[in-house]
């Protein structure tokens, strides 16, 4: 098991302006009209977090996917399946897991009638971290789980790299425990089967991380 708990040095993009709301669904009220980059324009919902307000666990994604985006909740489509899988295989209870994403509205291009998922931007990152920032602040989880680029760079900013740093536990500059490691899409953009079970085996590992904190 790794046990190597660093200080990632870099400066978080978390916002510290305190948010008024004073209750998960009070933020998530206030979520609903919010403006802070373009990205509502073009998204059917806002998708925010879900899970125990005593959660101890906090999952961050990058953004809703499609479904997300038509369903109003995260990690419900393939991507949120498979992490479920893995979680199970980790020992973890999703159940005590709040999970959420670093970009609360779904980002694409159309490519004829499809939705693809478009990769959020360094500026639309920061501007949502300010909600990331508000339900973490409300939520006090002992370990944030950054799954992916995106939401390690919102948690822990650019100078920590995912594949250098997954299965660590790092300590961010908001004072939070943060797990590093991989988006669960990653696996299934993955197509060699003995890869991909090698990769699966890997996340399983980092996720076992997590029941020390349960
Ligand atoms: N990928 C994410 O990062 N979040 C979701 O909610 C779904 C897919």
């Amino acid at each position: 098991m790794l046990e190597r708990f660093a200080s990632a040095g870099a400066g978080p993009s978390l916002a510290y302006e305190h948010a008024d709301a004073e209750t998960l669904d009070e933020l998530h009220d206030d979520a609903q009209s919010c403006q802070r980059c373009d990205l509502y324009r073009n998204a059917t919902h806002l998708v925010f977090g879900e899970g125990p307000r005593s959660a101890e666990i906090v999952l961050v994604g990058e953004q809703p996917g499609d479904k997300e985006d038509q369903a109003a909740r995260p990690f419900v489509g393939p991507a949120g399946r498979l992490l479920d899988q893995c979680l199970d295989e980790a020992g973890v209870d999703r159940d005590r897991c709040y999970v959420t994403n670093a970009v609360k509205h779904f980002k694409y291009q159309m490519r004829g009638k499809k939705r693809l998922h478009a990769r959020p931007n360094a500026g639309e990152i920061q501007r949502c971290a300010w909600w990331l920032g508000a339900e973490l602040e409300l939520l006090q989880p002992k370990l944030v789980v950054a799954l992916g680029a995106t939401a390690v760079s919102s948690l822990l900013g650019t100078k920590v790299k995912v594949m250098r740093d997954r299965g660590h536990i790092l300590h961010s500059s908001a004072k939070l425990d943060v797990l590093v490691t991989i988006h669960p899409s990653a696996l299934l953009r993955i197509r060699e089967a003995d890869e991909r079970e090698r990769n699966r085996a890997a996340f399983i590992q980092d996720l076992k991380e997590i029941a020390r904190f349960l």
